[in-house]
């Protein structure tokens, strides 16, 4: 192999340096393309539609196996203009609070709850989620129809195993995070349930019941539930227990919050004061210990 000649003042190129930075530019370049494939990849190729659907939708919705907490969106897109969909996909609160009366008849069918903007929703999305929609709706069986769930009466042996899961001594089998990390409930103890996440006591009456509550566990779409449940899902018998267990407690009171909240405030209020008090004699005997020194040092050297 011939070598190339080295860089001189008047040697043109290919010569040996250019040759290296050519060759270092081409590494770069490389090396940046990789880094943007394994950045965009799990976007753009990972999660196409059906799969975003699954995860972030039929927590609330079938398409064509009636209504959970939303509305089944079979045939959707004959009920209503696309236009309105999109708008509707991109921010639902706005578009339900600018007062249009289909909004308010869809709000009102689901007692109130507001659908949430779904995580990361572009324009591009909606459009793939209303042509997955309108798809579905075509078959005779959309693979979205919904999961079977239980529709076996409820025990005490039941709604006990439910309030054990919730506290933590029935650990999940696919080692989800026991709930009361995160929620409280009527009868946890002041400080004792997590306040990350909602109180529950009620939530088998917010969610609408039996079969859309046990839809909802099964697929938890919400931003701080799902990374915890997505790769650790809740297992049939785990569901049917924590049902339940929120069936019974619809009656009871919500743990008061602020209640729990004025003994937070009042603990660390009064751990302050101790605090203050401890620190100012310390400081105080600090401040005298350091005087007496100087003091000695000053009279010492008035006395010499
Ligand atoms: C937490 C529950 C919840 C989740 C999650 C949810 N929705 Fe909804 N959705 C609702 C409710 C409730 C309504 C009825 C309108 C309202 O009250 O906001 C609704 C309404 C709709 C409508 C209009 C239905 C009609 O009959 O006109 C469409 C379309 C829709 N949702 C699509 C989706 C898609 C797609 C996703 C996933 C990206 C999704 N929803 C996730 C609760 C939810
Ligand atoms: C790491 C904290 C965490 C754990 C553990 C957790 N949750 Fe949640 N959960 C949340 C948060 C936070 C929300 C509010 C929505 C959000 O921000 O994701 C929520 C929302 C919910 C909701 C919907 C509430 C509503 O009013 O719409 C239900 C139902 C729920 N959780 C049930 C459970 C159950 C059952 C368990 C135990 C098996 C559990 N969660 C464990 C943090 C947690």
């Amino acid at each position: 192999m011939r070598a190339n000649p080295p860089c001189g003042l008047t040697q043109k190129p290919p010569c040996n340096a250019r040759i290296a930075i050519l060759r270092r530019q081409v590494l770069l370049v490389a090396l940046c393309f990789s880094a943007a494939f394994v950045f965009f990849a799990p976007r753009s190729f990972g999660q196409d539609t059906p799969d975003y659907f699954k995860l972030n939708c039929t927590n609330c919705h079938t398409i064509g196996g009636g209504r959970l907490t939303g509305p089944d969106l079979k045939d959707v897109t004959k009920r209503q203009g696309r236009e309105w969909l999109l708008k509707f996909l991109m921010n639902p609160k706005a578009v339900i609070d600018s007062g249009d009366s289909y909004g308010k008849k869809i709000l009102e069918e689901s007692r109130g709850i507001y659908m949430p903007t779904p995580p990361g929703i572009t324009k591009g999305r909606a459009e793939k989620l209303l042509d997955l929609i309108e798809a579905e709706s075509l078959l005779e069986k959309s693979r979205f129809k919904g999961m079977k769930i239980s529709t076996a009466p409820f025990t005490d042996v039941d709604r006990a195993k439910g309030r054990d899961i919730f506290l933590g001594p029935f650990r999940l089998k696919a080692g989800g995070t026991a709930c009361i990390s995160c929620h409280s409930m009527f009868d946890s103890p002041a400080l004792g349930g997590g306040r990350l996440g909602p109180d529950l006591t009620k939530i088998f009456e917010r969610l609408q019941g039996r079969k859309p509550l046990s839809a909802w566990l099964q697929a938890p779409g919400t931003e701080t539930m799902q990374p915890i449940f997505k790769n650790h899902p809740l297992a049939e018998d785990e569901i049917h227990a924590l049902v339940a267990y929120f069936e019974s407690t619809t009656a009871e009171r919500p743990a008061d919050s602020s209640g729990g909240r004025v003994a937070f405030l009042l603990s660390g209020l009064i751990a302050a004061v101790v605090g203050i008090f401890f620190l100012d004699n310390i400081w105080k005997r600090r401040f005298h210990s350091v005087r007496r020194a100087l003091v000695e040092a000053n009279t010492s050297r008035g006395q010499s």
